[in-house]
């Protein structure tokens, strides 16, 4: 049953710039709808970093439990926190925010919820080979899902070789035991991978590929494909990338970031509610999100 807005109804919400094309206010109002809570999520456009700060200062005295926080203030958000949770600090970014009796709590879903769609699609990233694709702002969280849930080794594969360095620098010291390589698109990578087998996960967080650039391939070359056993694409639109086509192509199984993206929101549902969301109720609430880009 919804709730039809009343002097009773939350708010919470998501700061970024831009924000007008989100699939977050669907998620989030789907699922409080769902779970039957008087909430409603809306897209707040920050055109500024100085509005920022009055922003989330404005949010608080308005009642406003918690918000998400996108591109381009992860990072800049976190100066207004008086806890912040040691996986957001270790990724050095913040996507949500909860009110704790004297100050912002800043936590980081986007792992988390990419270790929750490789959990639910089977996939088992403890002692295996992950390539991670990119090193830009969503190489972050992926690639500390990928030594928090135990990889063997990471090869970290960038056109910008200095900005893998400076990504595996920052996680280093938290991982000792895990060798994390930085390689560019030029290096030949794929002889790398070859010496360790053609059982490779691949993460894909650059932004090639995505709509309407639907032929961009972050990786060219068949043989890199030939080593991939499952790749996942941080892209949802279009629905199967280049990349993913390429990964399936070689007999690999490929996803797109859409249930990422579904479990770093029902994450942060669940840190603003106290509550565990099941994985019946995210199908219902994926189905939905499906159905909607397709609109
Ligand atoms: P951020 O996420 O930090 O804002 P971005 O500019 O969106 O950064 O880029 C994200 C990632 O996509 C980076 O790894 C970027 O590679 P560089 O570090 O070399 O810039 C990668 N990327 C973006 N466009 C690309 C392209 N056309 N070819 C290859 N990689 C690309």
């Amino acid at each position: 049953m919804s709730f039809e807005i009343n002097a009773r109804t939350q708010l919470l919400g998501l700061l970024g710039h831009p924000v007008a094309h989100s699939v977050s206010p669907y998620l989030q109002n789907h699922l409080a709808e769902i779970c039957g809570l008087n909430q409603r999520y809306l897209a707040f456009d920050i055109a500024d970093e100085e509005s920022l700060e009055d922003a989330v200062w404005g949010a608080h005295a308005m009642g406003v439990r918690g918000f998400n926080v996108t591109v381009p203030y992860k990072k800049a958000v976190m100066e207004y926190l008086e806890e912040i949770d040691p996986v957001a600090e270790k990724i050095g970014a913040v996507n949500t925010l909860k009110w704790e009796e004297t100050g912002w709590h800043g936590f980081n879903t986007d792992m988390p919820g990419l270790l929750r769609a490789l959990s639910y699609d089977g996939v088992e990233i403890k002692g295996k080979n992950v390539v991670l694709i990119g090193a830009g702002g969503a190489a972050n969280a992926a690639l500390c899902a990928a030594l928090e849930g135990g990889a063997a080794q990471v090869l970290v594969l960038n056109r910008t070789v200095a900005k893998a360095e400076a990504l595996a620098e920052q996680f280093g010291g938290a991982y000792p035991f895990v060798p994390i390589r930085c390689m560019s698109m030029t290096d030949d990578f794929v002889s790398y991978m070859a010496s360790y087998g053609k059982e490779w996960i691949a993460l894909q967080t650059t932004s090639v590929g995505m709509h309407p650039d639907v032929n961009g391939l972050p990786v060219k070359g068949e043989e890199f494909y030939d080593h991939i056993s499952v790749g996942y694409d941080i892209i949802f639109n279009p629905e199967e990338t280049a990349f993913m086509k390429q990964v399936a192509a070689h007999g690999g199984r490929a996803f797109n970031g859409l249930r990422m993206l579904l479990f770093q929101g029902i994450r942060s549902y669940e840190i603003w509610n106290d509550v565990s969301i099941g994985d019946d109720i995210a199908e219902t609430v994926l189905k939905g999100m499906q159905e909607a880009l397709r609109k």
